[in-house]
């Protein structure tokens, strides 16, 4: 009799300690469900005022200091060192390193595009860049300072900006009209498809462009 009640009593802590793990397997799996419900639910209401439109904008103008303090930087370290057939090997191998390590520390995708882009790939502007670029040369034509151009606005959930780069006398020695026979084979050799020649100063040379996936 004893030994029979033990039984039933271990069959029952038995029991209790197997739905006891069974609810404790589940919960964990559960809650973060449950979570994820919430905030879907809370996302189509919350979304939109949660754009702090202009705190992203103060990012992106951090990332293109950043972005063009170094390239500036490297540029007149090159020349000095080197002259612009050098400059220009290192900002073939250097200009894409730089704008993917600032697109890392900062969180946002950082590059420059031009209508007439020198780089084949990271140069080449898409269609909405293509659109503000063409906006940029408009403003600038009706009187505008090139030097404060720029653009932000959020499109299907992605923050998009861009600034005008004006053409400087430094940097006709590779983009101006009258380039040295050492420049041109250089450029030949490493951009055959080169379209970013011709530039006097105060041109727009081309944009930076900032770009952030706001649904990440
Ligand atoms: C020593 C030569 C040299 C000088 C000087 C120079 N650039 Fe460039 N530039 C290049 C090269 C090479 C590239 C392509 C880099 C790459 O492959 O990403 C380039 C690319 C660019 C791009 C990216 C868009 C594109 O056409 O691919 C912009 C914008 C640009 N330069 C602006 C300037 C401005 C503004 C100056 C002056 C402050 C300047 N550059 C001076 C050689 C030069």
């Amino acid at each position: 009799m004893n030994k029979y009640m033990v039984m039933v009593s271990l069959a029952a802590l038995l029991t209790a300690c197997g739905e006891k793990a069974e609810k404790a397997a589940e919960a964990p799996a559960a809650a973060p469900a449950q979570t994820d419900v919430a905030a879907q639910q809370a996302a189509p209401a919350s979304a939109a005022p949660a754009v702090d439109k202009a705190a992203l904008v103060e990012s992106a103008k951090g990332a293109v200091q950043a972005l063009g303090g170094t390239l500036k930087g490297e540029l007149e370290a090159a020349m000095k060192a080197g002259g612009p057939v050098e400059a220009m090997g290192i900002c073939h191998t250097k200009a894409p390193e730089i704008a993917k390590a600032v697109s890392a520390e900062k969180g946002m995708e950082v590059s420059r595009v031009s209508l007439k882009n020198r780089n084949p790939v990271m140069g080449q502007a898409n269609e909405w860049q293509t659109a503000v670029l063409n906006d940029f040369e408009a403003k600038k034509a009706a009187g505008e300072d090139p030097a404060t151009i720029a653009y932000a606005e959020v499109v299907n959930n992605e923050f998009r900006f861009m600034k005008a780069i004006p053409t400087a006398a430094v940097c006709l020695k590779c983009h101006g009209t009258e380039l040295s026979p050492a420049v041109t084979a250089k450029l030949t050799e490493l951009y055959p498809q080169d379209k970013a020649t011709g530039y006097k100063e105060g041109d727009l040379r081309g944009a930076f462009v900032v770009v952030k996936n706001l649904a990440q």
